[in-house]
């Protein structure tokens, strides 16, 4: 249906991260709490992340037929709560990891104290966001419309999604799991911000049952590749590129694809989970291409 175009990637997501680090910049609390936390917060948003998620909410918005300011509200939310998974993820108590994003850990920097803080302050600000009343009218939505997309952007955060799938990857060892269980937890703790990233792009601007149903396709089989594409990185990947540790996951026998099916496997079903994503696509005119495109730099990124 659509070419991949190397030259159009690299624009459009330079185009894309900017624009999402200006709303950044604009959405973050600034005012009105102790300066400590501000500065945890704002470090852990602030360079190195690729924005996927808003990217991904933006697109899907686009593919829809939505405007982009409309959008920056969720786009951005869902930055929000995804930084604060990463600043949770990295704790101690979970992946106890000290880079991220080319940066020491937040906890590393800011004391365990203030990480959680800092986690706890983005996802609530998140749902601030949200549910402010000026940006609802603002962008002229519903109440309902809005709700819709509170409702879905919370549950794929928490027990039913990310928060879920990060206890069962905490608990799960490396011996004695399937492939379905691994799916189960990948499907969670990453797969589901990025279902919502897309369906809530496109909630907002009201596509029909279809087109929703298509892009939590996409979503779903996007969001499995994602988190292998970051279990292959883990093992091959280049860490100054990356941002964070390599060799960990193996270090710390954790259940990943690599460990459980072997390289090759787990690069094969990177590639048919992308292949999925894209022919969930089929029904969408080439304003869908820039999905395409992600999905194709997902299994390919270096970073
Ligand atoms: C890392 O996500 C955590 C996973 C869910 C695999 P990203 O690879 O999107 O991290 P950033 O936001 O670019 O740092
Ligand atoms: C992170 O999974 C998933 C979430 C933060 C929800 P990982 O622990 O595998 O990701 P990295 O490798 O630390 O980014
Ligand atoms: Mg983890
Ligand atoms: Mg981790």
């Amino acid at each position: 249906m659509f070419e991949n175009d190397d030259g159009f990637l690299k624009a459009y997501l330079e185009d894309r991260q900017k624009i999402v680090e200006e709303a950044l910049q604009h959405y973050l609390p600034a005012d009105d709490i102790p300066p400590k936390i501000y500065e945890a917060v704002r470090y852990s948003v602030f360079n190195g992340g690729k924005r996927i998620r808003p990217i991904l909410c933006m697109a899907a918005a686009e593919a829809v037929g939505g405007d982009l300011a409309s959008a920056m509200p969720v786009a951005c939310a869902l930055e929000l709560i995804h930084t604060y998974s990463l600043i949770h993820d990295d704790l101690p108590a979970m992946d106890d990891d000290d880079f991220r994003r080319g940066k020491s850990t937040c906890h590393k920097v800011f004391g365990e104290d203030i990480a959680i803080l800092a986690g706890d302050a983005l996802l609530t600000e998140a749902f601030v966001l949200l549910s402010r009343a000026e940006k609802v009218r603002l962008s002229g939505f519903s109440a309902e419309r809005r709700l819709a997309i509170i409702q879905e952007i919370s549950y794929a955060a928490g027990i039913g999604g990310m928060v879920g799938g990060q206890a069962l990857d905490v608990l799960s060892g490396n011996s004695g799991a399937d492939e379905n269980t691994l799916r189960e937890i990948h499907r969670r703790k990453t797969g589901a911000l990025i279902v919502a990233a897309v369906k809530s792009g496109a909630f907002i601007f009201n596509a029909g049952k279809d087109k929703i149903q298509a892009l939590a396709e996409y979503g779903i089989n996007l969001g499995l590749a994602f988190q292998i594409a970051d279990d292959i990185l883990n093992v091959e990947g280049d860490r100054e590129l990356m941002g964070k540790e390599t060799g960990s996951d193996a270090a710390r026998n954790k259940l990943t694809y690599p460990s459980l099916l072997g390289m090759e496997l787990a690069k094969e079903k990177l590639a048919r989970y992308i292949d999925a994503a894209v022919a969930s696509l089929a029904g969408f005119d080439e304003r869908a291409m820039p999905l395409v495109v992600i999905a194709r730099y997902i299994m390919e990124r270096k970073s």
